[in-house]
């Protein structure tokens, strides 16, 4: 399973590049809204920062103002990748976006229905929500399992992106349930490098080191 990172704060993807581990970065209209910032410029600031795909979100509710929104999305950078919502106007613009080689990642999936017929309308990507599915008392991995799965018995190549990830067992049980990619919030991404064993270790090691005769 790949990491990519769910935000748009630059310096957070700064961050985690440095690390080696950033396969990827997803933003959507709510983690724009937050930097306060042109969304354009944003996107030209990651996509000179990050060489794999970078998801932008059109917010048309129809086809064609998505093909139209997404085209100039993808006219920023070769790495851009169009978010587009799980809907039936949705799925005709990922059509379109598929037939002009454009990459998208579906977002807002909650079902394996949903995750198939994105695949089978051309995505690159589906987003299956885990965090807000557990928030209404369903189990989220269940349905990345699902849609793992259904995938490989059908031999789609669409890539699952476990989304709205919210803590470490996401990671690991996304990861064990057959999800390509986890987009993970920089604080979720600092939780996982860290061990209290590892802290303590290496607290041990520096006074053996320092206290040696
Ligand atoms: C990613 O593509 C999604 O936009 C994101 O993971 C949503 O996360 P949230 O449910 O925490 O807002």
């Amino acid at each position: 399973m790949k990491f990519f990172i769910d935000t748009a704060n630059i310096e957070d993807i700064r961050e985690a590049n440095a690390l080696g581990i950033l396969a990827g970065v997803t933003t959507n209209p709510s983690l724009v809204a937050k930097e306060g910032v042109s969304f354009h410029d944003r996107l030209r600031e990651i996509t000179a920062e990050v060489a794999g795909s970078v998801s932008a979100e059109v917010i048309s509710e129809d086809a064609e103002g998505m093909i139209r929104e997404g085209k100039e999305l993808a006219a920023i950078a070769p790495n851009i990748t169009v978010k587009v919502p799980m809907t039936m106007e949705g799925l005709k613009a990922v059509k379109a976006f598929s037939d002009l080689n454009i990459k998208t990642n579906v977002t807002l999936v909650f079902s394996a229905n949903q995750a198939l017929m994105a695949a089978r309308a051309g995505a690159s990507y589906v987003s299956p929500f885990l965090g807000r599915l557990d928030d209404i008392g369903q189990n989220g991995m269940e349905l990345v399992a699902q849609i793992s799965e259904i995938f490989d018995r059908h031999a789609i190549d669409t890539e699952i992106i476990a989304a709205s990830v919210r803590h470490p067992v996401h990671i690991t049980e996304a990861a064990l349930h057959g999800a390509h990619i986890a987009t993970v919030p920089f604080k979720v991404l600092n939780q996982i490098v860290k061990h209290p064993l590892t802290d303590q270790g290496i607290e041990k090691f520096l006074s053996d080191w320092n206290n040696q005769k």
